[in-house]
């Protein structure tokens, strides 16, 4: 009997993916997040490992288990996470950063708890490393998926973070839209490219999101990009 062969598209493909939040100290036990809880970054590294590829998942504190077959990199704060991406970048030939990078960290964090006082408190925060602009500098031949979170004017502002970012494609998500964004098991989304395609990909698991975009890098990567 003849053995139906495997669909294995991104075999042979290195492929990283960035999931989760990014974890800012304030002192010892405090620290700044974001609802993100690394379900479409997770669902890219298992679909990505069965589609052939051999994985990387630089993850953020998150409480998914690890996915079998793949190399799991735990990181904390965004300096954590931009070091471990920067040192997997030269080998590989995909990247997808789904992950919800802080764009602020405290600029002093404390050594000692912080004691509370009378009145009200500020705390003095400092611009974060863009990890996606710095791939989009030191790249060669990667092909970069980036993504966006936004509540007003998704396809507007992905296109310029495209451009600015230098990525070869942006996912967008409108995380004011029912059943998609943080947490939920599902996602909306518009997978938009340097070529000026807008796909929109409807109400969808977001193994399901995954699985679609990933088979279409794959045709990008076949066809060439640039
Ligand atoms: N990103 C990153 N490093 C950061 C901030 C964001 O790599 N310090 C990446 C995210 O992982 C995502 C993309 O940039 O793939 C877009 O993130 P987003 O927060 O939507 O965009 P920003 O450029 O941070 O702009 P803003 O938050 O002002 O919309
Ligand atoms: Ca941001």
């Amino acid at each position: 009997e003849e053995q139906e062969s495997p669909f294995l598209p991104l075999k042979g493909k290195r492929v990283v993916v960035t999931a989760g939040p990014t974890r800012e100290r304030v002192d010892p036990v405090r620290f700044f997040t974001n609802f993100s809880t690394g379900k479409m970054g997770y669902a890219f590294a298992r679909k990505a490992k069965e589609l052939g590829a051999e994985v990387t998942l630089i993850s953020g504190p998150v409480s998914i288990s690890e996915p079998l077959g793949v190399k799991v990199i735990q990181t904390e704060s965004a300096h954590d996470m931009y070091e471990a991406v920067m040192k997997e970048l030269p080998q590989s030939d995909i990247v997808i950063k789904t992950a919800a990078v802080a764009d602020y960290r405290p600029a002093t964090p404390l050594d000692q708890k912080m004691k509370k006082k009378e009145g009200s408190l500020s705390i003095e925060m400092e611009r974060t490393t863009d990890i996606l602009g710095e791939i989009g500098k030191a790249k060669t031949n990667q092909f970069v998926v980036g993504f966006a979170a936004e509540t007003t004017e998704p396809i507007t502002y992905a296109k310029q973070k495209l451009i600015k970012k230098n990525a070869n494609a942006i996912v967008v998500n409108n995380v004011s839209e029912a059943g998609a964004g943080f947490g939920t098991d599902t996602n909306i989304v518009t997978y938009i490219n340097g070529s000026g395609l807008e796909w929109n990909l409807p109400l969808q698991s977001k193994e399901d999101v995954a699985y679609q975009i990933l088979i279409q890098v794959a045709n990008e990567l076949k066809d060439g990009h640039t």
